[in-house]
């Protein structure tokens, strides 16, 4: 499944492990060999070729949900909130946390979101980060210079602040994807998240997607995200 583009290796795997792979009428276990040619795939009930087709969606998430697609424990996922009954080979690209709301990009191709969640990818994030206290041009300075964390230096970031904005909005637009990065970066200029935002990943915008909802991305926009021309159909 990870060769023909479905998902990446682990993805396909918990695809697997969920029970949602079938091999001619038969669930599938891991580790098991199949030939797309000669067996009847099945995820979730739609054939595999189907399956292939390159489908890239954002999904304005809101609070309170895990980026996962499915959680042992019952907790809602962001899995509940987007097409996978057509779609069922989408699988999350990169991470927010679950106290975190915003934009998540969703795919069908397992190579692109590899790409796409690779820190050499170094796509441009855009969160905005409503903080405690009031911020002075020298911490966003700090923020613009990089910030001293305990997995080692940030690399500089854009930082401005919001206009008008009590209390503080900040926007910060980042190209690394380390865990709580932007909650830890302003922790430690004394100013701690109250709530956080994703607004951008590269040229793709939330804009007015409502909280909650999803939207197909354009070809123009799946473009921009890997820097190259439109996207080839997987073969
Ligand atoms: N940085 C954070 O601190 N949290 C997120 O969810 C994303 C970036």
């Amino acid at each position: 499944m990870a060769r023909a583009g479905i998902a990446s290796r682990r993805a396909s795997e918990a695809l697997i492990e969920a029970g949602r792979v079938s091999v001619n009428g038969q669930l599938a276990s891991l580790g098991q060999k199949a030939d797309p040619d000669a067996d009847e795939i099945l995820i979730d009930g739609v054939p595999l070729p189907a399956a292939c087709e390159r489908i890239v969606i954002a999904l304005h998430k809101p609070c309170g949900y895990l980026s996962a697609m499915h959680d042992d424990r019952g907790r809602a996922c962001v899995s509940e909130l987007i097409p996978l009954d057509e779609h069922p080979s989408l699988f999350h690209v990169g991470r927010l946390d679950a106290d975190t709301s915003g934009l998540l990009l969703f795919t069908t191709d397992g190579q692109l979101g590899q790409r796409l969640a690779h820190p050499s990818h170094e796509v441009m994030k855009e969160y905005v980060a409503t903080v405690k206290g009031t911020v002075s041009e020298e911490e966003l300075a700090r923020l613009r210079r990089g910030i001293k964390l305990e997995d080692g230096m940030t690399s500089p970031a854009e930082a401005d602040l919001l206009p008008g904005s009590e209390p503080a909005r900040v926007r910060l637009r980042i190209h690394e994807g380390r865990n709580r990065q932007v909650r830890r970066m302003m922790e430690a200029i004394g100013h701690p998240v109250c709530a956080l935002e994703r607004t951008a990943i590269g040229d793709v915008r939330l804009d007015g997607l409502a909280l909650g909802t999803w939207r197909r991305l354009s070809d123009e926009e799946v473009a921009s995200l890997i820097g190259c021309g439109p996207c080839e159909p997987l073969q």
